[in-house]
Parts: C-alpha cells; sequence; structure tokens
C-alpha cells in the first residue's frame, strides 16, 4: 500500500482516544483511509465528500454511512444536527466549515485535524492559501471551546516534504490519558 493511502500517524495516535464503539465523522474522506481505520476499530463511521467514489476500494462494513455532499457550494451543512465522538479532517481546509464542525462534535468529542500550512507552497501542493493554515491558526479556531490535547506546526518528510499542522482536542475538561 503507497505510504499516501496508509493512516496518518497523527490519527492512528490519537484514534485510540475514541470510545470504544462510538460514532466518528470522516469529513472530506477521500479514499476513506480513516474511515477503514475506524471501521476496523469497531466504529460507526460516516464518511463525508464530494466524489466519494474512491470509498468503493474500502472492504463491505455494516458501520459505514456515507453522504455525497458538496461542502462548499453553499449548501446546508449535511450532518444536520448530530454529534460524533470524533470528527477527523485530514488534507482538507475550508474554514467556513469551522463553526459546524466544532458543533459537530459530541460532549467529550475529539476533533483530530491534520492539513497543510503555510510555506508547503514551495514544497508542493497545495498551494493556495486558502487551502494553507497559518501558524497558530487550528489553535485559534478551538480557543475557548475545547481542550487541546496536542498541537504541532512543522515540516515533515513522509509521505512527502510538506509543512503541515496538526491537532487534537477535546469537547471537554477532563484531562486525557495521552497515548504514547
Ligand atoms: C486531499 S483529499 C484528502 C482525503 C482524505 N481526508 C485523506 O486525507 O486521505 C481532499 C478531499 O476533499 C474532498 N473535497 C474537496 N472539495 C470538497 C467539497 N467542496 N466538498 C466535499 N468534499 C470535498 C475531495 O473530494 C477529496 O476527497
Amino acid at each position: 500500500m503507497p505510504e499516501t493511502a496508509r493512516p496518518s500517524p497523527w490519527v492512528l495516535r490519537f484514534a485510540l482516544l475514541v470510545p470504544a464503539g462510538a460514532a466518528v465523522l470522516d469529513l472530506a474522506c477521500g479514499s476513506g483511509r480513516h474511515a477503514g481505520l475506524f471501521l476496523e476499530r469497531g466504529h460507526p463511521v460516516c464518511a463525508v465528500d464530494r466524489d466519494p467514489a474512491r470509498l468503493r476500494e474500502l472492504p463491505p462494513a455494516p458501520g459505514l454511512e456515507v453522504v455525497q455532499a458538496d461542502l462548499e457550494d453553499g449548501s446546508p451543512w449535511p450532518l444536520g444536527e448530530r454529534r460524533f465522538a470524533a470528527v477527523v479532517v485530514t488534507n482538507y481546509l475550508h474554514r467556513p466549515l469551522f463553526p459546524a464542525i466544532l458543533a459537530a462534535l459530541a460532549p467529550q468529542g475529539l476533533l483530530i485535524y491534520e492539513t497543510f500550512a503555510r510555506g508547503n507552497e514551495v514544497l508542493g501542493r497545495p498551494t493556495c492559501s486558502d487551502h494553507l493554515l497559518a501558524a497558530g491558526e487550528l489553535l485559534e479556531v478551538v480557543e475557548g471551546r475545547l481542550q487541546v490535547v496536542a498541537y504541532e506546526h512543522g515540516r515533515v518528510e513522509r509521505p512527502r516534504p510538506a509543512i503541515i499542522q496538526r491537532l487534537c482536542a477535546i469537547a471537554g475538561p477532563a484531562p486525557v490519558a495521552l497515548p504514547d
């Protein structure tokens, strides 16, 4: 399996914090590398993408719900009032969605986010500032709303050189047991 098709180490690490059997939202899921991870771990998964065709590569799983939706065309948030024990967003950024993403977290819900940040434009795609986080931006998004469990911002070499920012934060005050 190509490295880009494997789950992100960041998501793998914090997946351990999601309570057994609790529902997970994989937003802009692509081929479902994280939907597949959580399905394997026994979670029901709602996978949203405007082009969910690549999810067909996942093994059939009764816990998988696929929602086809364009998240940027001005339509209402496709998931209504639904709440999830974890919302996973990787390699995708559409800033107007931040309020809906936070609102989709159940009490004690986890936001696991990882995407490209400014400086990436000299290394590869994405290059447009609309798709690149500013330093500290994810921290600002969750400030006063979620408790930050972990945050990183910097250059990675794998699966390819990139500038990324990543955050795990929880919708509740209780300390979490940090995974290794
Ligand atoms: C770079 S891929 C990331 C896929 C996945 N999250 C991952 O990390 O493997 C970005 C995904 O965002 C989806 N996407 C882009 N624009 C979208 C939109 N307007 N509405 C819904 N999904 C969108 C694409 O179809 C694609 O699957």
